[in-house]
């Protein structure tokens, strides 16, 4: 049989990337020109409207389709306004991709004395805020046949050493579980782990001088850091007909960080 690069195509297919809106050079925006790009329609959902509108004009100056969403994905009300506007712009939905997140506003927050109020804050958000999505999400899916999530975790979940890595590992969990229940639906479920990545967002949390570079410069095989772009192609690969038999499975995308067998 012969591979064609259509298979990565996402033409008629509609994709709902949160967290797409924030800060400048952010990995959602990347999301959702490289999935604009490979032919879906885009809804750019972020707490920060004025963002994601920033994000959705980009888009459609590049000549995709898109629409801006202002979303706390903590609040399952909030979401269903999401779904319905994404499901009102374009008919439905075919792929989700949880990418919001706190990540740099948390530093290298330590277990031990974090004020539970904090601590379960950044789980509403980084861990229930996925299932929130996937739950208003995935009845559209179903009505489609199918669909693709694809979660944001990090490099920084394995082995998790922060809160932050907390959160995400409990999204590996979160996404093996999705994965096993939702794969007969023809759903599948896989997650992202990026490396170090030079979002704005990645700037401030890790300068140049920060222990944790030094760290990965002492065991990173490849490039310690890469940019927002480099993340597209798995990302394509997860939400497209190419990547139709992977499914519960996490793509470390980091130069070489996380090694695994
Ligand atoms: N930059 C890195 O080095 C790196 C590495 C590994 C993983 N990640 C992950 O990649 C994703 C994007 O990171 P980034 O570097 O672009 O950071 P970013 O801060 O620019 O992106 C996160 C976005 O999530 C939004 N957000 C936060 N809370 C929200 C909520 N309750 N509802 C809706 N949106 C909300 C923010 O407004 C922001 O736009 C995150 O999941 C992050 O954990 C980043």
């Amino acid at each position: 049989m012969a591979i064609s690069s259509d298979k990565f195509r996402l033409d008629g297919k509609v994709a709902v990337v949160t967290g797409a809106g924030g800060r400048a050079n952010s990995i959602g925006r990347a999301y959702a020109l490289g999935l604009a790009q490979a032919g879906a329609s885009v809804v750019v959902a972020d707490l920060k409207e004025e963002g994601a509108r920033a994000v959705r004009d980009e888009v459609v100056a590049s000549g995709g389709r898109a629409i801006a969403v202002g979303v706390d994905i903590a609040k399952p009300d909030s979401v269903r306004a999401m779904a319905a506007a994404a499901r009102e712009a374009f008919g439905g939905v075919d792929i989700l991709v949880n990418n919001a997140a706190l990540m740099a506003e948390l530093g290298h927050l330590a277990a031990i004395d974090i004020p539970i109020e904090q601590w379960n804050r950044i789980l509403d958000v980084n861990l229930t805020g996925a299932l929130n999505c996937a739950q208003a999400l995935v009845p559209l899916m179903r009505e489609r046949g199918g669909g693709k999530i694809v979660n944001q975790v990090s490099g920084g979940a394995f082995p998790a050493l922060s809160v932050y890595g907390i959160g995400k590992l409990a999204l590996v969990g979160l996404t093996t579980t999705l994965a096993r229940q939702l794969g007969r639906e023809k759903i599948n479920v896989n997650a992202i782990a990026p490396g170090n990545t030079m979002s704005e967002a990645g700037r401030q949390l890790t300068p140049d001088d920060s222990p944790f570079i030094k760290m990965l410069e002492a065991t990173v095989a490849m490039r310690v850091r890469g940019q927002p772009d480099e993340l597209v192609g798995a990302l394509l690969l997860l939400c497209s007909s190419a990547g139709d038999w992977i499914t519960g499975q996490v793509l470390h995308v980091d130069g070489g960080w996380v090694l695994r067998p």
